[in-house]
């Protein structure tokens, strides 16, 4: 597929992640594309979820969805982190009201051999992610930047051992205490796949991208600096290594990590442009143990989105004041939830047009 784009037209979010003044703070929502939106439950009545993520088609349009609603400064590639595990041989099926389920997931070290594939070449297995990529970016018309993305390596391993979510990750944990090495070993590949994963999307035409570490908090300070830190800092260094070596831009990367505000220090001194916090810390507090040379992503409580548009204006403008307007992405803290009625994002959409602008600038 042809890969010139149309020129970009807002790049508040880029320019916001490489820590530059921007007009105003840019805004996203981590799981924009969604079932809140009525648009996409009836898309899903028509197709399975992950057709739509191995359609190109079909993702684009859903990518599209929310951008054509809401007046948001980045779309997000609709993916899963879940194709990663598939691709590496594992059975994923999306069920309805439980989420995803891996029906045969790894009991023991020997299952890392017998269930996964060693050496995928990745660009293949994943092809129709990077169609979907290119396709979409030609489909938003330079409208706003498009953000590709990858489970960082513990979180996969977490729902391959697992066989889906869990409220205590202790399977997962098991391994890290009874196997470690071998947990090592399926950390290493993992972030092999990672890191190839993103360099792909970059060249297919990502011009963001997100690393999910969504289930750092089960760690705990002692275990995250040993089994996801050194993973998720590899992942950034390598993917700007190769993005150089290419010749490719070097695009702002983002990190989110949740319940884990002992790990924000660490990862201000990464590779990483963007911290994505959750709701459970002060943005002044996230501020301070990040320092000024990164920018924040967040970090609205999803569940705030209930409150009426009067209380969700005040929580925004709260909120952007606490962060303030340098180096700083509005978004929640994490990933909105289904049964929120869209006209809720907006009035939060809106509220960081509003009460954001810098008009120094
Ligand atoms: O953000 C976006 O709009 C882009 C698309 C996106 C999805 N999943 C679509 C999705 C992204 C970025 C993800 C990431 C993802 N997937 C994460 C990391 C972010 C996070 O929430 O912590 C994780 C842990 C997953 C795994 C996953 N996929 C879970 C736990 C679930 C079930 C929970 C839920 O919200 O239902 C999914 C399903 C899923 N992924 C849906 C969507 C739109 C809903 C499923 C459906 O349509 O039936």
């Amino acid at each position: 597929m042809n890969k010139e784009f149309a020129e970009l037209k807002n790049d508040l979010i880029i320019r916001a992640a490489r820590g530059e003044r921007t007009e105003r703070t840019p805004v996203w929502v981590m799981r924009q594309a969604g079932r809140y939106l009525q648009e996409f439950r009836q898309f899903r009545q028509k197709h399975d979820f992950f057709e739509i993520c191995r359609t190109p088609e079909l993702a684009a349009e859903v990518t599209l969805m929310p951008i054509r609603r809401f007046d948001l400064d980045a779309a997000i590639i609709f993916s899963d982190i879940l194709v990663i595990p598939q691709a590496l041989g594992m059975e994923v099926q999306m069920v309805a009201s439980v989420g995803p389920v891996l029906p045969k997931p790894l009991v023991i070290p020997q299952n890392i051999n017998d269930f996964l594939k060693q050496d995928i070449d990745v660009e293949k297995e994943l092809s129709y992610v990077m169609e979907a990529i290119t396709l979409t970016r030609h489909k938003l018309e330079g409208k706003v930047p498009l953000i590709g993305f990858s489970g960082a390596p513990f979180t996969l391993m977490g729902y391959m051992i697992e066989g889906g979510g869990s409220k205590t990750l202790s399977k997962t944990k098991k391994w890290l205490y009874e196997y470690p090495e071998e947990s090592v070993r399926l950390l290493k590949l993992l972030t092999d796949v990672v890191i190839k994963y993103l360099v792909s999307q970059v060249k297919a035409g990502a011009q963001l991208l997100q690393v999910f570490e969504s289930s750092a908090g089960f760690l705990g300070p002692k275990l995250f600096n040993q089994f996801s830190l050194p993973f998720i800092q590899q992942i950034s260094s390598s993917v700007k290594q190769s993005l150089t070596d290419l010749n490719l831009p070097t695009v702002p990367m983002i990190i989110f990590v949740k319940d884990c505000h002992f790990a924000i220090e660490s990862l201000s001194h990464s590779q990483y442009d963007v911290i994505g916090i959750d709701w459970t810390i002060e943005p002044s507090r996230g501020r301070q143990l990040a320092g000024q040379s990164v920018t924040l992503q967040g970090n609205l409580d999803p569940c705030a989105l209930y409150a009426d548009s009067q209380q969700i204006e005040g929580l925004v403008k709260d909120m952007i004041e606490s962060f303030g307007t340098n180096r700083y992405i509005a978004n929640l803290g994490h990933g909105i939830y289904p049964d929120v009625n869209p006209d809720n994002l907006a009035v939060f959409v809106n509220a960081v047009h509003k009460y954001s602008q810098n008009t120094d600038i």
